[in-house]
């Protein structure tokens, strides 16, 4: 008989747990001597068994988590997969109250009570808003702040969600806004002072990413702060901390606070990055409980039962966070090496992912390296030419990537006569 309830049954869900555990685990803890002989036979795609894709393939394209998700969460799903006949608001407690909770704890922030009662008045406290991934809060709070005349301020190369919605208003509804793309600087840094004289009455948004995508630059703390306490009241700033987690700085102070202390600051976060979840869908923002309530007017999607659960279990899972850190510095680090060894510029990042300079076209190189199996970004989908970007991988990975990086570069040098 098929179990009926999975929080008791037991169903072989230790032997599941076991075998997933395996695969994940099992690719984390490579030792170093399997680590160095791997380097020493030259490790190909075809060798490599990156987590949830086909053997082979090097995946270093969308950011995503190499080690796979939080077991915790991997647990998470497997207790509560026998639930799903039920809508969340059937269960108790309901999913979403608990992610919303969870996350309110983790961020200090006052624990909103959800009744049958109250459901309709808890808007008025609640500064966590919960959706499927962070990328319906950057669209839905950018969707908010268009109106008639309105100027978006934001910095380019830069992740461009919000961007795009508006183009897509200016362009579609023939919608007379106004965005305004400012360079980032020499450092690839957010240029806060220009960013700052593009801000007039008109405005109604400013976008900073943070770590910035496709960069890694970080802003240091009290320069955003300081930068957040000059703009106008009437501008909403949105900061987005997809990569907040990969800092290398330690103690590095996240902008949360900032969303708690100014009516008119959004700080997104995703599970999609340090928590590998990207196919849960799950992502949150903090603000005013005011501007939630305007996203609210939207049909902003909620994550799924399963996305809550795996989500508030991977929120606490400090193990698989320090683990997935501490992989991403030190692949970071090797990349960084490998580019120096090979003259490669690039540029030193705080995200999971590295920027380098190719001082040539790129769509060769993209191409040749997709040939080989390796899947990167050409950052000219961000509007950065000669540059691509390579998602920080597992050790065997990156190994991969500048092996054939390597020989893309010797393919293509001219042939002496
Ligand atoms: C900077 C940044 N923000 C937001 C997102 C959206 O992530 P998700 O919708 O998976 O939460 C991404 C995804 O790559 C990103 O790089």
């Amino acid at each position: 008989m098929g179990p009926t309830n999975s929080t008791d049954s037991t169903f072989s869900r230790r032997g599941f747990m076991k075998g997933a555990l395996i695969g994940s685990v099992g690719a984390l803890t490579a030792d170093p001597s399997s680590i160095a002989y791997a380097m020493l036979a030259g490790t190909t795609p075809a060798d490599i068994q990156g987590i949830g894709i086909r053997k082979g393939l090097v995946n270093l394209s969308s950011n995503e988590n190499p080690l796979g998700p939080s077991a915790k969460a991997v647990e998470a799903v497997a207790q509560n997969m026998f639930h799903v006949n039920r809508y969340g608001w059937s269960m108790t407690p309901v999913p979403e109250d608990l992610l919303r909770n969870a996350i309110e704890k983790h961020h200090n922030l006052p624990e909103t009570t959800v009744t049958m009662e109250n459901w309709q008045e808890a808007w008025k406290e609640r500064r966590v808003m919960i959706s499927a991934g962070s990328g319906p809060i950057l669209e839905f709070a950018a969707i908010t702040a268009i109106k008639d005349g309105a100027e978006l301020v934001q910095a380019r190369p830069a992740y461009s969600d919000i961007a795009e919605v508006w183009m897509k208003f200016k362009r579609r509804q023939n919608a007379n806004v106004k965005l305004h793309l400012v360079p980032l600087d020499d450092a690839y840094l957010h240029d806060l002072n220009a960013m700052y004289k593009r801000i007039n009455q008109n405005t109604t948004m400013v976008v900073i990413t943070n770590p910035n995508n496709p960069s890694g630059t970080l802003l240091g703390h009290d320069e955003l702060a300081d930068f957040v306490q000059s703009v106008p009241k009437h501008v909403t700033v949105f900061i987005d901390e997809a990569y907040i987690h990969f800092v290398r700085e330690p103690g590095y102070r996240d902008a949360v606070h900032l969303a708690t202390e100014h009516d008119n600051v959004i700080v997104a976060r995703t599970f999609s990055k340090i928590h590998g979840l990207a196919g849960m869908r799950v992502g949150y923002s903090v603000a005013h409980p005011d501007t939630h309530r305007r996203m609210d007017l939207y049909p902003v999607p909620e994550p799924s039962v399963l996305g809550c659960f795996a989500a508030a279990a991977a929120l606490e899972d400090h193990d698989h966070i320090a683990r997935c850190r501490q992989v991403a510095k030190a692949g970071k680090d090797y990349l960084g090496k490998s580019f120096d060894r090979l003259g490669i510029e690039y540029v030193p990042s705080d995200g999971s992912f590295m920027l380098f300079n190719m001082k040539r076209e790129v769509a060769t190189t993209f191409a040749a390296l997709a040939e080989k199996n390796v899947e990167i970004a050409d950052a000219n989908w961000w509007g950065v030419k000669e540059h691509l970007r390579v998602t920080v991988g597992t050790p065997a990975e990156n190994e991969a990537f500048i092996g054939a990086l390597e020989q893309v570069l010797q393919e293509s040098r001219p042939v002496a006569q």
